[in-house]
C-alpha cells in the first residue's frame, strides 16, 4: 500500500502533487503546436451544430459542480453562450427547459453518479446533446453521452476530489478556447495569450507544492476552530465554495463559502474576534472591492489568510493577517492554481486533527444512489 501511495503519506497528498502531470496529460493533442488554437478532434459535434447552440447547462454534484461553476465563468466569456449551473440532484425537478439547441455538459470523476446519470438521461429525452466531461473513460456517463472529453488525471483513490477537479478545470478551458475557434468570438492574440498561460500551469502548480510547509503552519492553527469563512468574488467565489466543501469533507471543521459581497448581508453577524477567514482576491478587476470587504471582516477581529496574485502581496499584506502568493496567471486561469493551497489547507487541517484523511466518515467516493 505504501508503494501504491508512492512514498506519499496519504492518497490525497499523492494526488494533490500529481496535478502538474494530470494537467500536462488533459492539454496533450489538444492544443496545435503552433499555440494558436485547440482542436477537440475527439469530439463529434459538427461545426453547425457548435453555431446553433443557444444555451448551455452545466450539471454534476459535489466538486464536480464546483468545477462546472468555473466552466460557466469560462464558457460565457469565452465562447458568450449563456451558461446556467446546477447540482444534478435538482436540475430533474425544476422541469428545466431544455431544448434541441441546449448543449448539456455532464461533469463526474467517476461517471457513476447516479443523479447525473439521471440528469444525463432527462437531457437527452428532451433532444439535448450530452456532452461528458469525465475521468473515466468506459464509464456509465461517457457511454450514455453523445461526446465525451476525458480529464487525464489517472486513477484518484481518495474520498476527497483534488486532482480530478482541477483537471476538469483545464477540461474547461479547452472546451471554451474550441467553441471560441468554431463561433469566432475571440481575438487571435487573446488565444494566443491563453493557450501560453495555459502551457505554463504545471510549473506554476509545481512551484506552490514548494512552498505547502506554510499552509500545514495555517491549517495547524486553523484546526483549533470551530468555524471558518472562504470569501472572493467571481471565479474566486468559485473556488471558496471547493475550498470550504474540501475542509468540512475531511476535517469536519464547519465553513461556509460567500460571495464576499454579500457577506453584510447576514453572515457578517458571525464574524466575532479571532474567526478565520480565508480571502480569495486573484481577480484584477475585483482587487478594491474584494480588499473592502476583507476590511469589513478584519474590523470585527477576523483572522484574514489572503490567496492573492505574485505582484498584489505587498498591497494585500496591509489589509489581511496572512498572504499566500500564486504565480501571475490570466484572471480566468487563477481557480487552477488557487485552488492547490486550499486543497493543502484541507489535508493539514484534516492531519492536525487525526482524522482519516483519505476514508472521511460518512461519505463514498462515488455515490451509485440517489
Ligand atoms: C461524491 C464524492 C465527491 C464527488 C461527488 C461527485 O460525493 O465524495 O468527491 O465530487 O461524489 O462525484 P463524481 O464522480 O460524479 O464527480
Amino acid at each position: 500500500v505504501t508503494a501504491e501511495k508512492a512514498g506519499f503519506d496519504h492518497f490525497m497528498l499523492k494526488e494533490i502533487h500529481e496535478q502538474p502531470k494530470a494537467y500536462r496529460d488533459t492539454m496533450l493533442g489538444r492544443i496545435a503546436d503552433d499555440g494558436l488554437s485547440v482542436n477537440l478532434k475527439e469530439l463529434s459535434m459538427l461545426d453547425d451544430y457548435i453555431r446553433s447552440i443557444s444555451k448551455v447547462h452545466i450539471v454534476a454534484c459535489g466538486t464536480a459542480y464546483h468545477a462546472g461553476l468555473v466552466g460557466k465563468s469560462v464558457i460565457e466569456s469565452l465562447a458568450r453562450i449563456p451558461v446556467e449551473t446546477d447540482v444534478a440532484s435538482e436540475y430533474r425537478y425544476r422541469s428545466p427547459i431544455i431544448t434541441p439547441d441546449t448543449l448539456v455538459i455532464v461533469v463526474s470523476q467517476s461517471g457513476e453518479t447516479a443523479d447525473t446519470l439521471a440528469a444525463l438521461r432527462e437531457a437527452r429525452r428532451n433532444g439535448a446533446k450530452v456532452l461528458a466531461i469525465t475521468n473515466v473513460v468506459g464509464s456509465s456517463v461517457a457511454r450514455e453521452a453523445d461526446d465525451v472529453l476525458v480529464t487525464w488525471a489517472g486513477p484518484e483513490i481518495a474520498v476527497a476530489s483534488t486532482k480530478a477537479y482541477s483537471s476538469q478545470l483545464i477540461a474547461f478551458y479547452l472546451l471554451g478556447l474550441n467553441l471560441a475557434r468554431v463561433l469566432g468570438t475571440q481575438e487571435q492574440q487573446t488565444v494566443k495569450e491563453l493557450i501560453a498561460a495555459l502551457h505554463q500551469l504545471p510549473e506554476q502548480v509545481e512551484s506552490i507544492l514548494t512552498q505547502s510547509a506554510v499552509l500545514k503552519q495555517v491549517a495547524e492553527s486553523m484546526a483549533n476552530h470551530r468555524s471558518l469563512f472562504f470569501i472572493g468574488r467571481g471565479v474566486d467565489y468559485a473556488v471558496a465554495q471547493e475550498g470550504s466543501l474540501k475542509l468540512k469533507e475531511i476535517s469536519y471543521i464547519h465553513s461556509e463559502a460567500y460571495a464576499a459581497g454579500e457577506l453584510k448581508h447576514g453572515t457578517l453577524a458571525l464574524i466575532e474576534d479571532g474567526v478565520p477567514v480565508i480571502a480569495l482576491v486573484t481577480q484584477e478587476g475585483l482587487y478594491e472591492k474584494t480588499l473592502s470587504n476583507i476590511k469589513e471582516v478584519k474590523a470585527r477581529g477576523a483572522h484574514v489568510l489572503a490567496v492573492t496574485n505574485a505582484g498584489f502581496e505587498h498591497e494585500v499584506a496591509q489589509s489581511v493577517d496572512e498572504v499566500f502568493s500564486i504565480p501571475k496567471t490570466l484572471p480566468l486561469l487563477t481557480p487552477a492554481l488557487s485552488v492547490v493551497p486550499l486543497q493543502l489547507l484541507s489535508y493539514y487541517a484534516s492531519l492536525a486533527l487525526g482524522h482519516d484523511v483519505d476514508k472521511p466518515r460518512n461519505l463514498a467516493k462515488s455515490v451509485t444512489v440517489e
